[in-house]
């Protein structure tokens, strides 16, 4: 560039400055003034730089792209995104869930698959992860599950035996778990890999009939995951692999795609279904709800500044749109409340007015005031009042995206259904779904992972808990953990 193009540097406030290198001295060796303002806006800027990091979910990346309506489900949702034809912008990013911000990508853990709708009736978030299913079905257990996956208090390190000492001690992650120690355990990259809601979440069509549902992302660009050797090298070489891999290919013109389909159950079915349809450690058999097409989402567009773009995106499952509800899913209610609560931590309280959280519709809320805000409010500041302000959309109420429950206050499990059990859906991907190889493979990871620090009593219990997911692979693991 030449210099006749450069733009010249400014301080924030936008005064041209004299020198990008030479902070002010009294001569030129002697020392340097408090007033050299510049140098100290710099070096404060600086030192604020960072925020903190997502609490789970820290290492991540994402990038800008649209969904695209292909299938008519009209008759199960009236959501304005999910209608024929229609075209939507979206945001969207992969993540890590138990690292932090510079910890390798190809680490073997679930993979966050987050986008963020902007719809025309405000932002739609589906904050899911690349499995069907979760560890624990209890949003009390969440807390104490992730900080068995982080560091350790006195060596501030990961340590397999308080995983395992977690997991062998909640039968209800077998399925989760069996997952993750399976190839699926790590993607070869984020854009072979398949996304789902793992959550059941609630349709409401334009006639105010409820449907059960589940959200299936498809990779158009075929599975791939990573050997545990391949990974380890990787991790070595190029821990921000699939970062970088994501930021290629769109840089090259190749646009990944997902096809979304979802399973949908008629709401009366619930009841009555072989397995509790709003259990997070169960999936619905694709014999009993088959996959029903509904579009494509496609990323194409990388961010320019990963910061403000990526970092500051704050999705959040509290965000749903109407035609689109919640399910009795205690986690996923749990949810609800988490994610705005550490937005505001973490991003401010007027972080829905950072760029990319700010929905393409317009926002007529009563919100006020409060650190960071950019948007002038205007009078009136109360409802009810009869100055013209908003006034909420009686259409919308009673709400419709409702279930009705009953009972006394207690704590206490979910009512079993007659095919409920912790072990069961994890055995059956183990037997049928899994070939001989991939068995192999899953021993195999199994088997160093508990040699990696775990001990008795943990270790005893960790191969009770896969004899009682598959008393074949379990005594293999047995064998191999003695052999070792
Ligand atoms: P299906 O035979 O219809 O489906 C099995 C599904 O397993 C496949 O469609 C694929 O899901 C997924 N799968 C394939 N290979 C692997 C792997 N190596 N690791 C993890 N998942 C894999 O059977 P069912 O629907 O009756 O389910 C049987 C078992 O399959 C379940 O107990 C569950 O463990 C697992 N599963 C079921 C899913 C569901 O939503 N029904 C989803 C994923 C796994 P996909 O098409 O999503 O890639
Ligand atoms: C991130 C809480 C379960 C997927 C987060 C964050 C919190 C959180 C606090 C950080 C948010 C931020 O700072 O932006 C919880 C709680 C859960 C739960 C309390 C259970 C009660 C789940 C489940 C899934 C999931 C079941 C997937 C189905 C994600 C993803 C992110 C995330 C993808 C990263 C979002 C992003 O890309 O910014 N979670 N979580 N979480 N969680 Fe959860």
């Amino acid at each position: 560039m030449s210099d006749e193009t450069r733009k010249p540097t400014t301080n924030d406030a936008g005064i041209p400055v004299s020198s990008d290198e030479h902070s002010l001295t009294i001569g030129p060796d002697g020392p340097i003034v408090l007033h050299d303002h510049y140098l100290i806006e710099q070096m404060a800027q600086f030192n604020r730089e960072r925020i903190p990091e997502r609490q789970p979910h820290a290492k991540g990346g994402g990038a800008f792209g649209h969904f695209e309506v292909t299938h008519d489900v009209s008759a199960f949702t009236k959501a304005a995104v999910f209608q024929p034809g229609t075209k939507t912008d979206v945001l969207m990013r992969f993540s890590t869930v138990a690292g932090e911000r510079g910890s390798p990508d190809t680490w073997r853990d679930p993979r966050g698959f987050s986008v963020k709708f902007y719809t025309s009736q405000g932002n739609y978030d589906m904050v899911g992860n690349n499995t069907p299913v979760f560890f624990v079905r209890d949003p009390l257990k969440f807390q104490h599950f992730i900080r068995s996956q982080k560091r350790r208090a006195d060596t501030n390190l990961r340590d397999h035996d308080m995983q395992w000492d977690f997991w062998s001690l909640s039968p209800e992650s077998a399925h989760q778990v069996t997952w993750l120690m399976g190839d699926r355990g790590i993607p070869k990259t984020w854009r072979h890999m398949n996304g789902y809601s793992s959550h059941t979440y609630m349709w409401v069509n334009a006639q105010g009939e409820k449907f059960w549902v589940k959200y299936h992302f498809k990779t158009d660009q075929g599975i791939e995951c990573l050997t545990q050797e391949e990974a380890d090298k990787l991790a070595g070489e190029d821990a921000d692999y699939h970062t970088r891999d994501l930021y290629e290919a769109l840089k090259r013109g190749e646009h990944p795609s997902w096809t979304l389909h979802m399973q949908i159950m008629p709401f009366a079915d619930a009841d009555q279904y072989r397995f509790n349809p709003f259990d997070l450690t169960k999936v619905w058999p694709h014999g009993d709800y088959p996959l029903i097409p509904v579009g494509k989402l496609t990323l194409d567009r990388n961010p320019t500044d990963y910061h403000t773009e990526i970092e500051q995106a704050a999705f959040e499952p509290s965000n749903l749109v109407p035609g689109i509800g919640l399910s009795p899913d205690k986690m996923l209610l749990g949810r609800v409340f988490a994610y705005a609560d550490a937005h505001r931590a973490r991003l401010g309280v007027n972080y829905k007015q950072i760029p990319v959280n700010r929905p393409q519709s317009p926002v007529h809320s009563y919100s006020k005031d409060g650190a960071m805000r950019m948007d002038n409010v205007t009078d009136p500041v109360y409802a009810p009042n009869s100055k013209g302000g908003p006034a909420a959309d009686p259409t919308l109420n009673p709400p419709v995206d409702v279930w009705s429950a009953s009972g006394n206050m207690v704590r206490q499990a979910y009512t079993l259904h007659p095919g409920d059990d912790d072990f069961g859906q994890a055995g059956t991907m183990v037997r049928e779904v899994f070939d001989d190889a991939a068995r192999d493979r899953l021993v195999s990871n199994v088997v160093g992972h508990l040699m990696d620090g775990v001990e008795e009593p943990v270790l005893s219990r960790a191969i009770d808990y896969w004899r009682k997911i598959d008393q074949n692979v379990g005594d293999r693991i047995a064998m191999g953990v003695r052999a070792g």
